[in-house]
């Protein structure tokens, strides 16, 4: 090995110094400088290209068209959610980083996965548990497999003899930050290490046509630790979320080089795993017979999904000095545009009420497709009317009370029209899109958030 070289590096960013600075002045963070010492020189990079053991000579440029097509043939995961995420299964050599937080079900996952598949040879490398520990997980699981190999290494140079010897088709890794390479001397889980590691496994996979899942923690402020310098190397980021509380946990792509993003799966944490949910709509709207007030039911569409999802909303008079605003699974700012447009535009005053707004089953939802549905349930509660339970809103609110357009109507009508939903109302700017015959559905056009008050609580 050639001399190493003493760096600081901020942990957040990846940017380097060298110096120790208070605060970075590249992602401006305040004390994420850490000492670390990296390899320099072109000495170990020759021995390195040996490293996985797979590549012995390097590949001539080769005519695209000679270039052989079955590298792209996909593994099909069984699992309907994580082959949709995945953009239809794995892609072999490909290498895919899944973060989240901890407990959330991470690991579950992988494992589930490596038991899944019973005619592919897994290696499931793991630096946080004992043998023992997943195989108590695997029995509760309870699926058992022949073809998957349990390791516990923290040295990528063992886990690359290893894989020479099994010539697994997929290795997990659980998790990058246990990982250490012997090229680098920073401890394990410092930005230099995960870097060095990262970039290594993408080698074996790059090198050897071998799947790479790798696990990552995720940071305080819920990013993957060293974000930006791991995010680039990878192929595909997975990110697993949802409440601890709740059973449910959504599994969102947010890079993928060979399918799209803004992909979703669901899945329920149940005693014996994760169960995918094949039907999410039916899960996040509750059952109920009665009419509720501050009830309304909202259409989302998450990837290439539809979903309906119930949106509660809660105003009562504020007795306490300034009135509270609160919003689960909502961003709160856009919750605040809302109430300023119903004020100004329909003349209600919320002024001295407590607004909380909830969206149901813990999904964070970003679509502004949901704005009409949060107006009719502020609108429901304020004056205590339910509205019929057999309603769905859809449409995008602008600053001047106007009901906007949204994407994928079709889609998201065909979707409540599934599920028994009989009256829509949408943007009238949709209905010109919006061709198709639909007699038993009634579709009611909105320009303005004004008919939508005057439609629902004049009678
Ligand atoms: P785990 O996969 O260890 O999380 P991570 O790797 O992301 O840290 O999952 C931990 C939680 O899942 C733990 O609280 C127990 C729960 N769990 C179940 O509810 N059912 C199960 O079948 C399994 C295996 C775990
Ligand atoms: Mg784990």
């Amino acid at each position: 090995m050639s001399k190493s070289k003493i760096v600081f590096v901020c942990q957040n960013c990846g940017a380097t110094a060298a110096k120790w600075m208070g605060k970075c002045p590249v992602c401006n963070e305040w004390n994420t400088y850490a000492e670390e010492s990296i390899a320099q020189g072109p000495g170990p990079d020759r021995e390195r290209d040996k490293l996985t053991g797979f590549r012995n000579n390097l590949t001539p440029p080769t005519l695209i068209g000679d270039i052989p097509n079955e590298s792209t043939q996909r593994i099909d995961t069984l699992d309907p959610e994580l082959n949709r995420v995945l953009g239809g299964g794995i892609v072999p050599g490909s290498i895919v980083l899944l973060g989240g937080d901890p407990g959330i079900g991470k690991s579950t996952l992988l494992l589930q996965l490596a038991l899944n598949l019973k005619n592919k040879k897994i290696l499931y490398v793991s630096g946080e548990e004992s043998m023992a520990q997943i195989s108590m997980r695997a029995s509760r699981i309870g699926i058992k497999n022949h073809s998957c190999y349990i390791y516990t290494e923290t040295n990528t140079q063992s886990i690359f003899k290893y894989t020479h010897e099994l010539q697994p088709d997929l290795i997990i890794i659980d998790s990058i930050q246990t990982l250490q390479t012997s090229y680098s001397d920073s401890p394990p889980g410092s930005l230099s290490q995960l870097r060095e590691c990262t970039s290594e496994l993408q080698r074996l996979a790059k090198d050897s046509g071998i799947a790479v899942f790798i696990i990552g923690h995720i940071t305080k402020e819920g990013l993957i630790a060293g974000p930006k310098v791991l995010e680039h190397i990878v192929d595909v980021v997975l990110q697993f979320e949802g409440e601890k509380h709740y059973a449910y946990r959504m599994l969102r792509t947010i890079k993928n080089r060979f399918g799209s993003t803004l992909q979703l799966g669901i899945y329920e944490m149940q005693h014996c795993g994760l169960r995918p949910v094949l039907n999410p709509s039916e899960v996040l709207l509750t059952q109920r017979d009665e009419n509720l007030s501050g009830i309304a039911i909202a259409s989302t569409m998450e990837g290439d999904r539809p979903l309906l999802i119930e949106t509660q909303a809660l105003v009562s008079p504020a007795f306490y000095g300034t009135p509270q605003r609160s919003a689960t699974g909502f961003d709160s700012r856009r919750l605040s545009m809302l109430l300023a447009v119903l004020e100004k535009r329909v003349g209600f005053s919320f002024g001295t009420r407590d607004v909380f707004l909830n969206m149901a089953g813990g999904l964070q939802i970003e679509d502004p497709a949901v704005d009409l549905a949060i107006v009719a349930a502020l609108l429901s509660s304020y004056e205590d009317i339910p509205v019929s339970n057999k309603s769905v809103f859809i449409g995008e609110v602008g600053l001047s009370g106007e009901v906007r357009a949204v994407s994928r109507i079709e889609q998201r009508i065909s979707e409540a029209a599934k599920l028994g939903f009989n009256t829509i109302y949408i943007s009238k700017y949709n209905m010109k899109i919006f061709n198709e015959d639909k007699d038993s559905l009634n579709i009611i056009p909105l320009g303005r958030v004004q008919e939508l008050s005057e439609m629902l609580f004049s009678k």
